[in-house]
């Protein structure tokens, strides 16, 4: 049994949810999902309210999920609007920037109105129209949030690639999605150093279709170069722009955005989120699961280019009136205290990270936290991969003093929004674990062999969801195909999500990562077909097959086997381009931890790599590499052990 760490009493008793209400929602809501969410739909403001709630359909062949499908309403007025006669001149965005020394913004509900209404209107001007698609490519400033909002005010569908990506893949994002419109800045501020993005832009947009217009804000006013009649300058016309732009009436099932993530084959997929139901779930998961009331400072520290952000930073909170913390830098610039101290600057009551963060500035000593003032912290979270015990008992002892719940969100940017996680006045925690599913989600783990679902506890397995909940992605974009494919057809009539699971004996949910061939570095997915296919689109290279290792801060690293084509020779030169390749090809977060050269690679005789045996070498656990009898050539396993890369 481990250690378990209930909430105190005044959490518990001040919680919105304490351990009855959950019992009792959660069964309201597995017996009958339709009233349980037709009540929570009302959380936000229809135009023409809905009649329908649920109507889903998972069978491999015809899947298609929808939520409150004949409502109609507009999620910026949703974020904006409906907050403007009561919380006007509350703060809705706090924007941090990367520099300490640069003062801080406070951004009213008022304001807000006024710059995504002119930034919808310059968009309109720029010839976007509903249904259009618009590309952000953007530094975490408070612009980003604009032009998400003034995207769904007129009903154009945001497509947000993460300003780590290089020209190359923010080409082939546009491209994906035949965006109108890219929108970003001249320079990102991170740590110090400025990212070129105008730059980046301009290398991407070469590889794109001659009319797609590029919008610049400007954040440094360093030097870019400019394209006449293609490049429009934000910073001009927003003087000129009106500041009233009605809000598009969208149906419910109306794409909001599309945002690409990796899969375990092929090139990443455009997730399609959609208006209605997305908005209701994100804005009751940040409610609930954060615990948040009307006057707390709520700080999601991920990038707008990743769910996390879309969900936590923007949309959930600002249905919910909250003021939400933005900031533009890194947790270790100009020191490892960065964090907190923005957290004790803005009196921060939720704090939202990643583990990677954590292991990071765990390793840095404790005088950075100590020292700042972190009494405002209320409820911590953490996202995008497993915790390991360390990392949560620091968190919770150092950073928490002991005091703030953690809330371990299990989710996926396929959900929208939190599927698993305790709730701060609800659940007695357990380090590591997940624990127990949200409001209308039905957990199950299967047997990966014979996909029956395992009923009794403990249990282990594959995780699949048997019901729709209203923040699940609706389809792939323009490739419904490759959705059903990817999350309906392993495991027939459930939602497959790609993660093992366990349940312990007491019924609580614990992952276990990725069972299919996507690793997760420093919270970052990738798939490794994808970095196999930029190591071969090299010309030296013949063959690739890349797999991930534990790490000690990113979770895990990424291990690349190489073979070179006839006549090429390895070298460390050759290593180091190979590096810089893959970081240009797809952005410095792909960026191979180690390279080995392989004369080989395993394989079967009917020419499939079996990677079990490439994982098990990276691991450099070679004791215990299981049947190797099916190998078409056993001897090159011998060379790929007496010649393993790193440690
Ligand atoms: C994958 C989804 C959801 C926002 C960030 C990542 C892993 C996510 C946890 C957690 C253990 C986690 C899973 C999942 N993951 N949260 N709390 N504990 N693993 O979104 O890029 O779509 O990645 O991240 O493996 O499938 P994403």
């Amino acid at each position: 049994m481990s250690k378990t760490f209930p909430p105190s009493p005044e959490i518990a008793k001040n919680a919105h949810i304490d351990s009855a209400k959950y019992d009792a929602m959660y069964a309201a809501s597995i017996a009958d999902p339709d009233a349980f969410w037709h009540e929570q739909g009302q959380r936000v403001d229809w135009i023409k309210p809905f009649t329908k709630v649920k109507d889903v359909n998972y069978n491999f062949g015809d899947v298609s999920i929808n939520w409150y499908s004949d409502g109609t309403l507009n999620v910026s007025a949703n974020c904006i609007d409906r907050h403007l006669e009561t919380r006007g001149d509350k703060t809705a965005i706090i924007f941090e920037p990367d520099d300490p020394n640069e003062p801080a913004q406070h951004i009213s509900y008022k304001q807000l109105s006024t710059s995504v209404n002119k930034m919808a209107n310059i968009l309109e001007e720029l010839g976007v129209r509903k249904g259009d698609r618009v590309v952000l490519y953007m530094p975490m400033i408070p612009e980003a949030a604009y032009a998400m909002l003034a995207c769904a005010r007129i009903g154009a569908i945001h497509s947000i690639v993460f300003a780590g990506f290089s020209p190359d893949a923010l080409g082939t994002r546009i491209n994906g999605s035949d965006a109108k419109v890219l929108i970003t800045a001249d320079y990102a501020p991170r740590g110090g150093k400025a990212t070129p993005l105008k730059s980046n832009a301009d290398q991407a947009l070469l590889h794109c279709k001659d009319s797609v217009k590029c919008l610049v804000v400007k954040r440094t006013g360093g030097q870019t170069t400019w394209t006449e009649g293609r490049d429009f300058d934000y910073n001009e016309l927003v003087l000129e722009a009106s500041d009233v732009c009605a809000p598009a009436e969208m149906s419910a099932e109306d794409p909001l955005f599309v945002l690409y993530t990796s899969g375990s084959t092929g090139m990443p997929k455009g997730v399609v989120h959609t208006t209605g139901g997305y908005l209701v779930y994100a804005s009751m998961t940040h409610e609930m699961v954060f615990d948040y009331k009307e006057n707390d400072i709520f700080w999601c520290t991920a990038d707008v280019g990743w769910v996390t952000g879309h969900s936590y930073i923007v949309y959930g909170p600002l249905a919910n009136g909250a003021t939400t913390v933005m900031f533009e830098g890194v947790p270790t610039y100009p020191d490892a205290s960065r964090f907190w101290q923005v957290c004790e600057k803005h009196s921060v009551n939720q704090f939202y990270t990643a583990p990677t963060a954590l292991r990071a500035l765990m390793g840095q000593g404790n005088d950075f936290v100590t020292k700042c003032d972190l009494s405002s912290l209320r409820i911590l979270g953490t996202v995008g991969e497993p915790i390991n015990p360390e990392a949560w008992n620091w968190y919770n002892e150092i950073v928490g003093q002991g005091r703030c719940p953690i809330v371990d969100t299990w989710w996926q940017t396929e959900t929208g929004g939190h599927l698993m996680t305790p709730l701060p006045g609800a659940h007695a925690m357990k380090p590591g674990s997940a624990m127990k599913p949200f409001f209308g989600i039905e957990p199950v783990i299967l047997d990966p062999q014979t996909g029956i679902e395992i009923t009794t506890n403990p249990a282990e397995g594959v995780l699949c969801i048997k019901d729709s909940w209203p923040g699940q992605m609706r389809t792939v974009w323009e490739d419904h195909e490759r959705f059903q494919q990817t999350y309906f057809s392993d495991y027939k009539g459930y939602y497959f999500t790609g993660d093992g699971a366990k349940r312990d004996e007491d019924g609580d949910y614990w992952i276990t990562g990725r069972v299919d061939d996507v690793i997760n570095v420093s919270g970052h997915r990738m798939g490794t077909a994808e970095v196999e296919s930029a190591l071969v689109a090299h010309s030296k290279v013949a063959e690739a097959a890349v797999v991930g290792f534990p790490h000690d801060i990113k979770g895990q690293g990424i291990y690349c086997y190489v073979t070179l084509m006839n006549g090429e020779e390895p070298s460390e030169e050759l290593r180091k381009e190979l590096r810089t390749w893959v970081r240009t090809e797809i952005g410095p977060i792909a960026s191979p931890d180690f390279i080995q050269w392989a004369p080989g690679l395993p394989k079967t005789r009917s020419g499939k790599i079996m990677r079990r045996i490439l994982r098990k070498i990276a691991e450099n656990d070679t004791g215990s590499l299981g049947d190797t009898s099916t190998l078409a050539d056993p001897s090159v396993v011998e060379d790929l052990i007496a010649n393993r890369a790193g440690a």
